[in-house]
């Protein structure tokens, strides 16, 4: 096992009826923006039970709503302008991914002099940001509970991950209930997205590490089986409750303590939301099985034999052959348990023309991850992806 620092600096309230606990905000100060997406948390009514809650406690609250799915440049300037302008004290997200990633660059931006894109391209320059608040409401990326944020300048083709220790949000609030209302295709694309991270973590070349281990084939388990029952029954609580503990925990840090190891299939991820804007999990999905099965063989059938018997139960002693079994079971309940989509044609992309210079800037970010990968191979993955 390698050396770390384990720090996870935020404070989670877990459960039903935890969103009185926004009154905590007043320990910042109390001039709040409240960032927010295209109006699923004023139809369901989260937006108004926040704003009695901040009211009640003389907050004054500014707003930048309209956060996209893959957050923009733009808008975090926007953002980081309000917070300029109106000396805001901190920034409070309510809402999924987009918009918590949204919100810790705007407040990384907030006491930052020149342009908000600058913390995207050099993490190194975050230096401070304003405390961070979230009300979670899409189980998925773990962004509520960990210092990263995913920033997209599409006139560029750009989209990146930034991260620092001061974007680990201040205080978090879990409620299940809050994701009764998340559709079938962002609950798969969740489950897809926390399983990629387990998975990101749980393929790594470090020995002595299967405490580690058994604690991402818990989360893998867990995804397994209650994906299913939160897509047919959206409001079952215990489904919606599990999922989002384990969205948390795949990517907060605990997995990949003493392991870790550069990610791969995110880089290449990035680069199809990048040049074809489409949903995260729709796309960790179409590439993570072919990845498994690209980098399969004699030297890497162990981990997967181990995910095989651990996760999807299969008795095959055979390594190569419980490997295989194991690729093909994640398969079966990504794509028709799932119903998440199995090739990049599905999800819109009619061509294979920026394959190549997707390869060439996902590349270097997959350095020096589980199996090492040249540009030649990012690109067969992609073509294999295709169709
Ligand atoms: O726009 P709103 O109204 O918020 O609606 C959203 C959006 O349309 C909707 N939604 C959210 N909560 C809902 C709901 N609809 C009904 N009921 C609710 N309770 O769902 C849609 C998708 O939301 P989004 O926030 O985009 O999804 P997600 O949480 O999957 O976030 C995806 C973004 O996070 C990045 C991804 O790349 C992508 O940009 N990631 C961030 C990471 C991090 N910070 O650590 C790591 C991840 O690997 C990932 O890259
Ligand atoms: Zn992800």
């Amino acid at each position: 096992m390698n050396n770390f620092t384990y720090s996870i600096p935020t404070t989670i309230h877990f459960g039903k009826n935890q969103i009185t606990h926004l009154n905590e905000l007043k320990e910042s100060g109390n001039r709040v923006l409240l960032v927010y997406g295209s109006g699923s948390i004023k139809r369901t009514g989260i937006y108004d039970e926040a704003m009695n809650i901040l009211k009640e406690n003389h907050m004054d609250v500014f707003e930048l709503a309209g956060v996209e799915p893959n957050p923009r440049i733009e808008t975090v300037r926007k953002g980081a302008q309000i917070c300029k302008d109106n000396q805001i004290d901190m920034v409070l997200a309510i809402g999924g991914g987009s918009t918590i990633d949204c919100a810790k660059v705007v407040a990384a931006a907030a006491v930052y002099d020149k342009d908000a894109w600058d913390l995207v391209i050099h993490p190194e320059y975050i230096q401070s940001a304003l405390p961070i608040y979230t009300v979670l409401t899409l189980s998925a990326t773990g962004s509520e509970m960990d210092p990263f944020a995913v920033i997209s300048d599409l006139t560029k083709n750009e989209k990146l991950g930034t991260r620092a220790h001061c974007l680990f949000p201040k205080m978090s609030i879990l409620d299940p209930t809050y994701t009764f209302t998340v559709s079938k295709k962002q609950t798969a694309s969740g489950v897809a997205d926390m399983m990629s991270h387990t998975f990101e973590n749980y393929f790594n070349n470090v020995e002595g590490t299967q405490m580690q281990a058994g604690f991402a084939e818990s989360i893998l388990r867990c995804c397994i089986q209650y994906g299913p029952i939160a897509c047919n029954q959206p409001d079952n609580y215990d489904a919606r409750a599990s999922l989002m503990w384990c969205s948390s925990f795949a990517i907060n840090g605990t997995i990949k303590l003493g392991c870790e190891v550069k990610w791969c299939i995110h880089p290449m991820e990035h680069e199809l939301s990048a040049f074809y804007d489409i949903t995260h999990g729709q796309g960790l999905a179409i590439l993570t099985p072919v990845w498994m099965e690209y980098i399969l063989n004699e030297q890497t059938s162990a981990r997967f034999a181990q995910m095989a018997r651990n996760v999807f139960n299969i008795t095959e002693n055979d390594d190569m052959k419980a490997a295989q079994l194991g690729i093909d079971a994640l398969k079966t309940f990504f794509f028709e348990t799932m119903h998440l989509p199995r090739t990049l044609k599905e999800v819109g992309i009619t061509n294979k023309d920026q394959f190549e210079i997707m390869a060439k800037k996902a590349y270097p970010k997959c350095k020096g991850s589980f199996v090492p990968l040249s540009q030649k191979d990012i690109i067969q993955i992609f073509e294999r992806s295709f169709e």
